[in-house]
């Protein structure tokens, strides 16, 4: 959603903003804009296109410019248009904004702001706060204007008249500042911040910053400097190239066998799992007995399945709860419970909002991030880092099954909390080590789900069943097939097909149906056979070994064997696989599939 940069430096001040705005694209957008200070003006521009239509109208203007503020913007309130897109100017205030101002039209009311708005979202209700509030102290301005705004808020402001310098202020929306001998740069993120920094630093909440040609000062909202926490910058792994392939998901999918050894490697040590590099030690497993876990989306769908790995044979306790829902479901929590929130971009409100509310009743909180220093990192108690490098599809492949390895180790380390579990738990380990492999030979089989692409791409309704782990599974796999290639997808629990699902089979309708465990194989056979009766056309991807078993006059795609509770990870490969070429035949850009973004900052 919304991203957010910033530039004063003596570098080139447009070209600095574009690259940023480049790497700012894969968080989702639908319009972008820049400002730029030129001496006593700003000129703005803005558009409803991709931002190198933006770079294309900037060509040749602003040359001489050492500050400007660029965004891309994610609708929430108020449709696309170049009036909406930020840049927002008001009297003398031009304002860039992530997240949402909940109480704009109270404001609008209250200071009579009306007359002075052009667009119809909430952000521009806060650059007119600002100009109101605004007799020459900016910092003044943004206090009194912080003091009145509900909601989550990243602000950066320029003033006319404060030639080559930003003010910014926060509130729950992330904005993390660098600085090197030519200038200082403010982000949404760190992978937009261009340029060869050292370090960095996350901009406090109710913070103020004032970022110069020569300095870089903080405030508190009472007007107190504050000293500004750096952090030592690592090696920023960008991933713009995409490696020959033609979309980034492609590569993500291909990169999944790396992604895990870099995931799982340093958390294995003398066959047995171990966190303390990660400064989780024993008693964390052994101080707990239930586990909570919050995430949305694909993230979800991994604490699904690594549920059921937590009971069976970690033999814990683990419940399993939308973010979203979570703050309504009040769930009871045993009072040592550990909140685990799960998150590929560690940015995704409605998880930091889970964790806060946890963290409030007094839980310990584990976050399984892959971006470092995001908000979800930093609010937990505990971070484990998903190694999978950058992921930059909205379609999360490779930050799925590296969540899910790390959840498979929980799982086995918590085990290790049981007497005489040490064998097990190695044989386990020594099963999880084949899994980048099972992924990598699912890949070299891509040609075959490319094939079924080409007869599914046409469908609008596509069903998936399974039982077992094959359930959560598949509503992974459906998701992937819906956020890309726009099919209705759904997948059931093949049990529950006789309670309600099978009355929309028909004639025709495509079903697919998954077989991964050896010992659901009769069960699920059987649920093939009620749905073929009634017409459906299914196609079954099974366990490779399992396949001859599978008597029928069906088309079967085989899947890597593995040990049963690790087969999700080769069937996720073939259902990641064939949701991306179905969206490939349909033409669909996929990478950035229609209203979706990859980083989630608003409920
Ligand atoms: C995955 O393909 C989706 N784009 C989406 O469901 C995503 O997993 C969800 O928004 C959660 O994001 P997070 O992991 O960054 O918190």
């Amino acid at each position: 959603m919304c991203g957010i940069i910033g530039y004063v430096g003596t570098g080139k001040t447009a070209d600095i903003l574009m690259r940023s705005l480049k790497l700012l694209e894969y968080r989702g957008y639908d319009s972008s804009g820049v400002a730029f200070c030129c001496g006593k003006n700003t000129e703005i521009y803005k558009c409803t296109d991709r931002v190198s239509v933006l770079e294309k109208k900037i060509q040749g203007r602003a040359e001489g410019s050492h500050c400007a503020i660029g965004h891309t913007r994610w609708a929430t309130h108020g449709s696309v248009s170049e009036k909406n897109a930020h840049p927002h100017r008001s009297g003398r205030v031009t304002l860039v904004h992530n997240g949402i101002i909940e109480n704009y039209k109270e404001l609008i009311q209250l200071y009579h702001l009306k007359e002075k708005l052009v667009s119809t979202g909430d952000s521009e209700v806060a650059a007119a706060l600002i100009d109101r509030f605004y007799d020459d102290d900016p910092l003044k301005a943004i206090r009194e204007a912080s003091k009145q705004i509900r909601g989550t808020y990243a602000l950066v402001m320029m003033f006319e008249g404060r030639e080559d310098e930003i003010f910014a202020v926060c509130k729950v929306s992330p904005i993390v500042i660098a600085q090197n001998e030519e200038g200082r740069i403010l982000a949404s993120d760190l992978s937009a911040l261009t340029g060869t920094y050292e370090n960095y630093f996350v901009l406090p909440e109710d913070t103020i910053v004032r970022l110069s040609m020569d300095d870089l000062c903080l405030y508190d909202l009472s007007g107190k400097k504050k000293a500004p926490y750096w952090k030592k910058m690592e090696q920023q792994d960008r991933a713009l190239d995409k490696k020959g392939h033609p979309y980034y998901m492609e590569k993500e999918i291909f990169e999944q066998g790396t992604a895990l050894r870099n995931t799982l490697e340093p958390r294995i040590r003398e066959g047995l799992p171990d966190f303390s590099a990660d400064g989780i030690e024993g008693e964390l497993f052994a101080s707990h007995h239930h586990i909570v876990i919050c995430a949305c989306g694909t993230s979800y769908h991994a604490g699904l399945l690594a549920k059921r790995v937590f009971e069976s044979f970690g033999r814990i306790k683990c419940d399993v709860f939308l973010s979203s829902e979570f703050i309504y479901e009040k769930p009871f929590m045993e009072k040592d419970a550990l909140i685990i929130v799960i998150s590929q971009s560690g940015e995704t409100i409605d998880s930091l909002q889970a964790l806060k509310i946890a963290k409030e009743e007094g839980h310990e909180t584990l976050a399984i991030v892959n971006v470092r220093d995001s908000s979800i990192a930093r609010n937990a108690d505990y971070v484990l880092y998903t190694h999978a490098g950058m992921e930059i599809a909205v379609a999360s492949t490779k930050a799925y099954t590296s969540q899910l390895s790390l959840l498979y180790l929980l799982a086995y380390r918590f085990a290790l909390c049981e007497q005489e579990r040490k064998e097990k738990v190695m044989e386990k380990i020594r099963e999880l080590k084949k899994v980048p492999d099972a992924i990598e030979a699912a890949c070299r089989d891509k040609e075959r789900y490319a094939g079924l692409a080409g007869i599914l791409k046409d469908e609008k309704d596509l069903y998936m069943i399974g039982r077992g782990r094959d359930y959560p599974l598949l509503m992974e796999a459906a998701l992937k097939m819906k956020e890309i290639s726009y099919i209705h997808c759904e997948a059931y629990a093949a049990g529950e097909l006789k309670h309600g699902p099978i009355a929309l089979i028909e004639k025709d309708t495509p079903v697919i149906a998954c077989i991964s465990q050896e010992d659901l194989l009769g069960k699920a056979a059987s649920n093939i056979k009620e749905v073929r009766a009634r017409g459906a056309r299914v196609y079954a991807f099974v366990r490779e070994s399992l396949a001859k078993q599978l008597d029928m006059k069906i088309e079967v795609f085989p899947l890597k064997d593995l040990e049963d509770e690790l087969m999700p990870f080769s069937a996720i490969a073939a259902f990641q696989l064939l949701a991306y070429y179905t969206a490939l035949e349909k033409g669909v850009d996929v990478d950035k599939p229609r209203n979706l973004a990859k980083v989630v900052t608003v409920e």
